[in-house]
């Protein structure tokens, strides 16, 4: 019995680390909204955070005892996390939670697929083991993600005395998507989940989602408000939380000298007086980005009076770059990109400004410097580049966001509506942003960056804790 009072578990924990040449644990912050939500916490909460090592330089901080104050790694082996991590995470619960299974690209449940859930099943005993051991009588944890699926139900088993609470970062699909898993495991994530006191999602839209695939796939009881889910004589809360940025720290970074920098870096390289079209991403398919580039290639063909006035601005950051799936998908953005750049492009003018790599600072510095800000996943949890961009805007953004963003919910009725797999009407919606008139959008701005600073992560994480009671 450990002497942790809150601990947090998730797959990615705040920073990893890599060998540098000289031998020595070099550090850096990991990706996502998920990181980016729970990094407020900092180890002056108090908590525990309970991560898994995702490199070779994390086993290495492992085994030297390097640790993130406030943080440990959980080093499973490999091969273990490797099937835990790409081959059932990363591939088949990212895509069923997405709902990007669409033919051709079609899931295969063989003895590959087997074996790997086998290592996710070890993978998530081994987070459960641990924090079995580090938390105290009586504690709250925090389990997220569909990486731990499994976890509140194991560690229940564990320790009865824990408070526990689960958190999707993701979407969820509606039973009849949900349903193209095999049933035991369809079965199995969701009694994993309903091991929690509380189970919390981003959106009302995705808590009804999981309470349907429940009353369908276990014959579960939904109450009447949609509030709570009993099975098998437990009953589990569901949970609200629109997870949203962090203003005070996001404007206080935008104004460090190295996005100053990268700003004239930016200028120079659009070129004087263009609007800008902006958009950041992990490069990975629901984020849509080759959809975003056909509309504005048609944008391009339709509207030849934006020709040389404008600027696509693609910031990708590699992600999950071990499955062959995720590398393609990049690679597809990469040559579409070239192929509109040698459609339109002068001496003068590169239409497409695509970087395919990670950088906070620079990523700032589009944000304050978009015209319009393209936000059009397939489908999204939250999607926080929707929230982040009216925050430190310095001119006034127009925002094209996917009704299919959990953060549609909150921040559509002062975007411009896409549905994401209407090439020609997100082309429109472009055009509609790039004619905004001017007051329009900076009123639009102002409402934007209020509603979407609604609830910071340290007060969604403080209201999932409270929620949690004891
Ligand atoms: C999403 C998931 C997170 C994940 C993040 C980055 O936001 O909900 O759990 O951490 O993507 O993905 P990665 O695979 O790099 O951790």
């Amino acid at each position: 019995r450990g002497a942790a009072r809150i601990l947090v578990a998730s797959n990615r924990g705040p920073v990893s680390f890599s060998v540098a040449g000289d031998g020595s644990l070099a550090k850096r912050r990991g990706g996502g909204g998920l990181v980016s939500g729970l990094s407020a916490i900092g180890p002056d909460a108090g908590a525990v955070w309970v991560c898994a090592a995702l490199s070779d330089g994390d086993r290495e901080a492992v085994r030297r005892a390097v640790a993130e104050p406030g943080s440990r790694m959980i080093a499973v082996d490999p091969a273990v996390f490797a099937d835990a991590y790409n081959g059932i995470a990363n591939s088949v619960l990212w895509f069923v939670h997405h709902m990007l299974y669409q033919t051709p690209l079609e899931p295969v449940f063989d003895a590959e697929f087997r074996g790997q859930w086998a290592s996710y099943e070890t993978y998530n005993a081994a987070f459960a083991d641990a924090l079995a051991e580090e938390a105290e009588q009586g504690a709250a944890v925090l389990v997220q993600d569909y990486h731990l699926a499994l976890v509140p139900e194991l560690l229940r088993e564990r320790r009865p005395d824990l408070r526990i609470g689960h958190f999707s970062h993701t979407p969820w699909a509606p039973p009849d998507y949900y349903r193209l898993l095999p049933d035991d495991v369809a079965a199995r994530v969701l009694t994993g989940i309903l091991g929690a006191d509380r189970a919390g999602f981003l959106t009302r839209r995705w808590a009804d989602a999981f309470a349907a695939c429940c009353a369908a796939v276990l014959g579960a009881e939904v109450a009447e408000d949609g509030r709570s889910v009993t099975h098998a004589g437990r009953t589990t809360r569901l949970g609200v939380h629109g997870l949203g940025a962090d203003g005070d720290f996001l404007r206080e970074r935008a104004h460090r000298p190295d996005v100053a920098e990268r700003i004239e870096t930016l200028r120079a390289e659009v070129g004087p007086g263009r609007r800008l079209i902006v958009r950041v991403d992990r490069a990975e398919l629901s984020k849509n980005i080759v959809r975003g580039l056909l509309a504005y290639r048609r944008l391009l063909h339709e509207h030849p009076g934006w020709r040389s006035r404008v600027v696509h601005v693609a910031f990708a950051y590699p992600s999950r770059q071990d499955l062959a799936v995720y590398r393609d998908y990049t690679a597809e953005v990469a040559r579409l990109a070239a192929e509109i750049n040698d459609e339109f492009g002068t001496a003068d003018w590169t239409p497409v400004l695509l970087k395919v790599d990670d950088d906070f600072a620079r990523s700032l510095a589009a944000y304050r410097l978009a015209d319009v800000a393209l936000v059009n996943p397939i489908r999204d949890g939250m999607n926080l580049v929707a929230k982040e961009v009216p925050v430190v805007s310095d001119t006034g953004v127009a925002l094209v966001l996917s009704r299919e963003a959990g953060a549609f919910a909150e921040l559509g009725e002062d975007a411009i509506p896409v549905n994401p797999f209407d090439i020609e009407a997100t082309a429109a919606a472009l055009n509609t942003a790039l004619t905004l008139p001017e007051a329009e959008r900076a009123a639009r701005t102002k409402r934007l960056a209020d509603a979407s600073t609604a609830l910071p992560p340290s007060r969604w994480f403080l209201d999932q804790l409270t929620a949690l009671g004891g």
